[in-house]
């Protein structure tokens, strides 16, 4: 993915939004590419929400995949520690969503939403037909949050997680190139700018090549490429 440069500044939001109390209360987020400066970084974070799933040789290997969409959400206050990251495989007409992580000071605050949203909207311009994953049969948070985004229970993989013996919950998110899934991200991004706003949360830079702030902040329609 190509970097974008930053197109939306405190400079431009100070011209809309005059009141500095505003400005006081936002933190500004970007959503960009993992690059190798972040990567002890990201395996400090993957160790304390994923439990050490991948080593940082294993973060190298998806920097130099071109089937790989490894995102990290950063808080511009602190730009050198990721509080997010998300990753999916492209495999034939699948995406598979190998991780989805938000730093524990930082949830609830619709974080993990932002990070799934931007990896479906990768998946819909890769035009992969499916999103499918596998999560822990326990972990209710991440389930609640894949099943808002229309994923399906399809079947279990018993005794997956060698830690605890514990079974695999396997979801399938289907139609990703049907007409209606549009309209879903479309719905998705307008929730995602309430909630993001709500949570004093603005995204300040996007670096996906048909990615533009404004379709988050403003709801204008994804460009169609
Ligand atoms: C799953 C995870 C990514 C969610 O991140 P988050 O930033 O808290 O998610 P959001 O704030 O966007 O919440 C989205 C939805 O997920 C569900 N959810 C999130 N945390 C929840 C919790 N503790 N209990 C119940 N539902 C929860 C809710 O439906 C929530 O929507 P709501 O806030 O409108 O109720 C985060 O908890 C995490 O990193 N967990 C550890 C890593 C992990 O388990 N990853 C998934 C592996 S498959």
């Amino acid at each position: 993915m190509r970097p974008l440069t930053c197109l939306f500044t405190s400079v431009q939001l100070r011209a809309v939004h005059p009141d500095l109390n505003f400005l006081a209360s936002v933190n500004f987020l970007t959503l960009q590419p993992l690059t190798p400066p972040l990567l002890p970084a990201v395996v400090d974070l993957d160790r304390r929400c994923l439990g050490g799933l991948w080593t940082l040789d294993g973060y190298q290997r998806e920097l130099d995949s071109p089937s790989s969409d490894l995102l990290v959400l950063i808080n511009l206050a602190s730009p050198t520690i990721p509080i997010g990251l998300g990753c999916l495989w492209a495999i034939a007409e699948e995406a598979h969503i190998t991780l989805l992580a938000v730093d524990p000071n930082y949830r609830r605050q619709g974080l993990g939403q932002l990070m799934l949203y931007a990896l479906l909207l990768s998946a819909w311009q890769r035009k992969l037909e499916w999103a499918t994953l596998e999560v822990r049969i326990s972990n209710q948070a991440a389930i609640q949050l894949y099943e808002k985004f229309g994923f399906e229970r399809v079947g279990e993989r018993r005794r997956y997680y060698q830690d605890t013996g514990e079974n695999a919950l396997i979801l399938w998110r289907k139609g990703l190139q049907r007409p209606e899934f549009l309209t879903d991200l479309q719905q998705w991004q307008q929730a995602l700018a309430a909630q993001l706003a709500k949570t004093g949360w603005s995204l300040s830079q996007l670096s996906h090549p048909n990615w533009h702030p404004s379709h988050l902040v403003n709801s204008t329609p994804i460009p169609l490429t």
